[in-house]
């Protein structure tokens, strides 16, 4: 049964260095005529089922202007929330006024998360993010005003940075007393601003000592629960959550990804095509084999692995008799206890290569 749902707005009112996420130049001429088709698509698809996670990101909605934004809840009205679901917006630091605040919680959002990416000027102009740090404590202090549950996003591993101005962002950020934040290694991807611009990854050794340095410096009062993300105590994200455990859930929008009845989707990328109701859907049939894969790449993401019993249940075959699995226990590089198996936290930073076994 599906619990989640993804929702894509493409506009950004400045576009970042690092950035390859579906998004273009906010122009009011495509708005309309895009949450209608996004209305259209919701409309065509959900089959009122009742919704545990919903998440609006982008691009960055939060820069639609209110006569847009109330649109675009109407629209969201009509997903069926059960009593306790999350509802988040990805919203940029510099769109936080009062009034887009009061529409949200207005409007059943119960979580914001944020994109601050640094706190330090110099970062943030490398990263092409158009706001100073000034800025920073008091929008998230006035955010505090309405919502308890916020992440923040930070980017490290940046050119020129430093192991002491990653601690001072780590500072800054604890400061804030927040109840989650993500952190994510610069990667620079293909059509970038950084790409074209012919820029180079950090020292692998030096990465690696930032992760660390991010690990140890939180460990006291967060919960490192997936490999880049960290939460209070009951403040993990449910929907993040629900990808990671391999749940199906609808993705609406342009270039948004879905998983329904065993088929992963995701939506053409071309805005003209899907202003006219075209979504050119890319297909993948999801098999019993491959959907066992998914399981154990995106389970082993999260600190706590995955239920043996739960895996058990689902595919019939017992998670520590998989061979790659076997031998990943016998070299100390997985844990199995008597419910679950799990990732060496010394394994973590290398995970990605680790799981890449499995594909
Ligand atoms: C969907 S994006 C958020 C978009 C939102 N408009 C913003 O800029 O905050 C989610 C997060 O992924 C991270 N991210 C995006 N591109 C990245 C890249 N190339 N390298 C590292 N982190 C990246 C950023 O921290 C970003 O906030
Ligand atoms: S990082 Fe966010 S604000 Fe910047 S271009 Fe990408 S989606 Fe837009």
């Amino acid at each position: 049964m599906v619990k989640s749902v993804y929702i894509h707005i493409p506009f950004c009112k400045n576009i970042c260095t690092y950035c390859d996420f579906c998004k273009m130049y906010y122009n009011e001429n495509w708005i309309d005529k895009y949450l209608e088709s996004l209305d259209n698509e919701i409309k065509e698809n959900y089959k009122n089922e009742k919704i545990s996670t919903l998440y609006l990101g982008g691009g960055t909605p939060s820069c639609l202007q209110v006569i847009y934004l109330k649109k675009l809840f109407k629209i969201i009205d009509k997903i069926n929330l059960d009593n306790n679901y999350e509802f988040t917006i990805e919203c940029n630091i510099e769109d936080i006024t009062e009034e887009k605040l009061k529409l949200f919680s207005l409007n059943k959002v119960n979580r914001l998360s944020i994109g601050i990416q640094s706190f330090n000027n110099k970062i943030l102009k490398y990263l092409g993010r158009n706001y100073n740090s000034d800025i920073i404590d008091k929008k998230i202090k006035l955010a505090k005003k309405y919502f308890d549950n916020i992440n923040i996003d930070l980017i490290y591993a940046v050119k020129n940075q430093t192991i002491k101005d990653l601690k001072d962002d780590i500072d800054r950020f604890l400061k804030l007393d927040i109840s989650h934040i993500s952190c994510y290694s610069l990667m620079i991807e293909n059509n970038t601003i950084l790409f074209n611009n012919n820029e180079k990854y950090i020292d692998e050794d030096l990465d690696r000592n930032m992760y660390d340095l991010i690990c140890g410096k939180l460990k006291e009062k967060y919960n490192h629960y997936e490999i880049s993300n960290f939460a209070k105590k009951g403040y993990e994200s449910k929907h993040n959550l629900s990808y990671w455990n391999n749940n199906e859930y609808y993705g609406f929008g342009l270039s948004a990804s879905g998983y329904i009845n065993n088929i992963r989707y995701t939506n053409t990328k071309n805005l003209s095509k899907y202003i006219l109701n075209i979504y050119d859907r890319n297909i993948e049939k999801v098999s019993k084999e491959d959907k066992m894969k998914y399981e154990i790449i995106l389970g082993f993401r999260k600190l706590d692995g995955i239920n043996k019993k739960d895996f058990y249940k689902k595919y019939n075959k017992r998670l520590e008799d998989d061979k790659i699995i076997k031998d990943f226990i016998n070299k100390g590089i997985l844990f199995c206890d008597d419910k679950r198996v799990y990732i060496n936290e010394e394994y973590i930073y290398v995970s990605n290569q680790i799981l890449t076994n499995f594909v």
